[in-house]
């Protein structure tokens, strides 16, 4: 159940600001910014004058190559962002992923900032079809070159599957995931 009325972030001081390049980031970051009657920005639209009258920033990117896309927005700004309360969220490719992850974090930004970001991984979306040219490459030449010569010259079964599973359109956003990151204290 989402809560309509979260106690723990005051919805005036919030600023959702969010990254997406296939959309995924850009739903969570609505329906975030929803939730707290306020507007989510894309990070093409933002400006440095949004970050005089917050006291919270929300900033969602997606996790690309197991590190969180766009962090230069904080390392960028961490002078003006080092004060307020930082949230970042980032849709994955991982349907069970749980706020215990903090591993990309960590991987993504130095722990001089990192320590002060509180970091929420949510489940993404993925359809390989969809994907432009450099991300069929990163994936072709990643994660699915080793199943593709494990499947077509040692004819291994389970990596077939994985195969064909990674052709697949999978989508595990849902609202619910964004529950844990209202009611943050
Ligand atoms: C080339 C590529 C690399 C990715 N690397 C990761 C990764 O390392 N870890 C992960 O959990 N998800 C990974 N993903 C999945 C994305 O995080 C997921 O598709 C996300 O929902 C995309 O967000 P967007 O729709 O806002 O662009 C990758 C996706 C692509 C296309």
């Amino acid at each position: 159940m989402i809560d309509d009325n979260p106690k723990n972030l005051k919805r005036s001081d919030v600023l959702v600001v969010y990254a997406s390049k296939y959309g995924t980031t850009k739903r969570y970051a609505q329906w975030i910014a929803e939730s707290l009657s306020t507007e989510a920005f894309d990070l093409k639209r933002f400006s440095i004058g949004l970050l005089q009258s917050c006291s919270t920033v929300i900033f969602g990117s997606s996790v690309h190559i197991g590190k969180i896309k766009n962090v230069n927005f904080i390392k960028k700004n961490w002078e003006l962002l080092s004060d307020k309360q930082i949230i970042v969220f980032a849709s994955t490719g991982n349907p069970k992923i749980t706020t215990k992850d903090q591993a990309v974090l960590k991987a993504s930004l130095p722990s001089s900032i990192s320590q002060n970001i509180h970091y929420f991984p949510l489940p993404g979306a993925y359809d390989y079809h969809k994907l432009d040219f450099t991300d069929k490459f990163l994936m072709n030449f990643g994660p699915m070159r080793n199943l593709r010569i494990k499947a077509l010259i040692r004819g291994d079964e389970k990596a077939k599957e994985q195969l064909a599973a990674l052709h697949q359109a999978v989508d595990w956003t849902n609202k619910e995931a964004i529950t844990p990151i209202l009611t943050f204290n």
